[in-house]
């Protein structure tokens, strides 16, 4: 008989180990092993993992840059580099009821409109389930096919059959091999029916979007090591308790990172926004202390982001620092320097700051943003509503140049500012044609000048 090896694998990270352990030495989470049977028969027919016979001259292999394919939904071309790249496998991340089978759903219907035959398999509901959301969301086409299937060996099966455009697999951890006797959406599991359906997807061209759910610290459940599979990485990220929903690259092979594609919620289903600028602006008090607009690069795109901030006596004990958005560290240390270069002190305040709209922003282009923001909050001064903030801050109090400083100035004079305070080492970056006033810093004192 043949002997059936076990391993534990963190559900996590997918490290594996011949013993159990309470915390995984890679990820440094708690509890996460769990037993799971090593695949032992090599495969015995190998010939299904060759790909091409011989080496090629890289001027002999045509490329096929130019058949990208629409999504039929221009933020979600957007954030792929440009529409789908044949034989690529995307996986698409998210909370729960974030609206992942809803945006695919879509996805496949605009295709299916376009004439493409295209297939969508769920492990998660039923036929019927599926039809409710899509007279929902208005798909009705022919060439949009449904299966609820979790078995592997069928779902390749049937993918070679149909050999539609593009396939969904609504999601990953439900898909099951019978090949290990592990449950559906272990990491063996995944790894295996992940690496088969990329394989599939690699040599007969077809794209695959593999849905994926996430854990709640934002990790694709189970595996880290789908992420290093797959060719694109996107998240649908958002707040069930707000209507936009933002999808945005982690890893492409085929476009640029960090793009986002913006969509908001609504009973038909998500609906794209193509001004992101005023949709983020669209709910700014004017005249409130505490609020400032700040031009952001997010991907290739400048987007207009309002970062508000509440600063507030500490009334007892330690001061709360909040950051939402933003990294709480960088405001930290921006804090530190309003304190000694200025000599606003807020080291006995609260500090309350957000982005709003529920964008994430990681460049240092904003802190002025942020400065400005706790300033106006501390001082309780509005800033002019027709006024944007941008540049870096050094430990010195200094104003350093962004990148893309001319993109973010038309943004803003796209949107109707009239003014923008930017760093002074900057300024032959902008074309003269901008109609806004550029008021040139070059450290934070001048800064609350300018402001207020
Ligand atoms: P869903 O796509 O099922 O989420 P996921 O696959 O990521 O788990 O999203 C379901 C949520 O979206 C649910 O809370 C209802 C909401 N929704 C709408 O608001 N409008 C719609 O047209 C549809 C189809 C869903
Ligand atoms: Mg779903």
């Amino acid at each position: 008989m043949k002997k059936v090896k076990f391993s534990f694998f963190c559900q996590n990270c997918g490290h594996q180990s011949p013993k159990w352990l309470g915390k995984c030495p890679s990820c440094n989470q708690w509890n996460p092993f769990v037993e799971e049977e090593i695949r032992s028969d090599p495969r015995t027919d190998r010939s299904e993992y060759a790909m091409s016979e011989a080496p090629l001259s890289i001027n002999a292999i045509v490329s096929d840059e130019k058949e990208r394919i629409s999504t039929g939904m221009a933020e979600m071309d957007r954030v792929l580099g440009g529409g789908l790249v044949g034989g690529s496998v995307v996986l698409v991340g998210g909370d729960p009821g974030i609206g992942k089978s809803t945006l695919l759903l879509q996805v496949l219907s605009r295709m299916a409109q376009n004439n493409l035959k295209v297939l969508y398999i769920s492990g998660e509901e039923s036929a019927k389930q599926i039809k409710l959301r899509g007279r929902r969301i208005g798909a009705s086409s022919d060439n949009l096919m449904i299966l609820v299937e979790i078995s592997l060996e069928n779902i390749l099966q049937q993918i070679k059959a149909i050999a539609p455009a593009v396939v969904v697999i609504d999601s990953i951890q439900t898909v099951y091999s019978p090949v290990l006797s592990s449950a559906p959406g272990s990491v063996g599991q995944v790894r295996e029916t992940a690496e088969q359906l990329i394989l599939l997807s690699k040599k007969s061209g077809i794209p695959v979007f593999l849905i994926g759910h996430v854990t709640k610290d934002g990790a694709i459940a189970g595996p880290k090591v789908l992420e290093h599979m797959v060719d694109t990485v996107l998240y649908f990220e958002g707040d069930s308790g707000h209507a936009y929903r933002i999808i945005r690259g982690i890893k492409n092979r085929f476009g640029p990172t960090h793009e986002i594609g913006v969509f908001e919620m609504r009973d038909n289903g998500l609906n794209e926004v193509s001004n992101p600028s005023a949709f983020f602006l669209a709910e700014r008090p004017e005249g409130a202390p505490g609020s400032v607009v700040a031009p952001s690069i997010e991907g290739t795109r400048p987007i207009l982001i309002e970062i508000q901030s509440l600063v507030h006596p500490t009334n007892f004990g330690l001061p709360r620092r909040t950051a939402i958005g933003v990294d709480h560290n960088r405001v930290a240390l921006l804090v530190a320097v309003m304190d000694k270069i200025c000599g606003l002190h807020l080291s006995n305040h609260d500090i309350y700051l957000n982005v709003v709209g529920g964008v994430r922003v990681d460049e240092p282009a904003i802190d002025l943003g942020i400065v400005s923001s706790m300033a106006s909050s501390f001082l309780d001064r509005p800033i002019d509503a027709g006024t944007v903030v941008l540049g870096e801050i050094g430990l010195t109090g200094e104003i350093r140049g962004v990148s893309q400083m001319d993109a973010r100035i038309r943004e803003a004079a796209r949107m109707g500012f009239n003014r923008c305070i930017l760093p002074k080492t900057q300024t032959h970056d902008i074309s003269r044609e901008t109609k806004i006033a550029l008021n040139k810093i070059s450290n934070l004192k001048e800064l609350i000048e300018h402001l207020f």
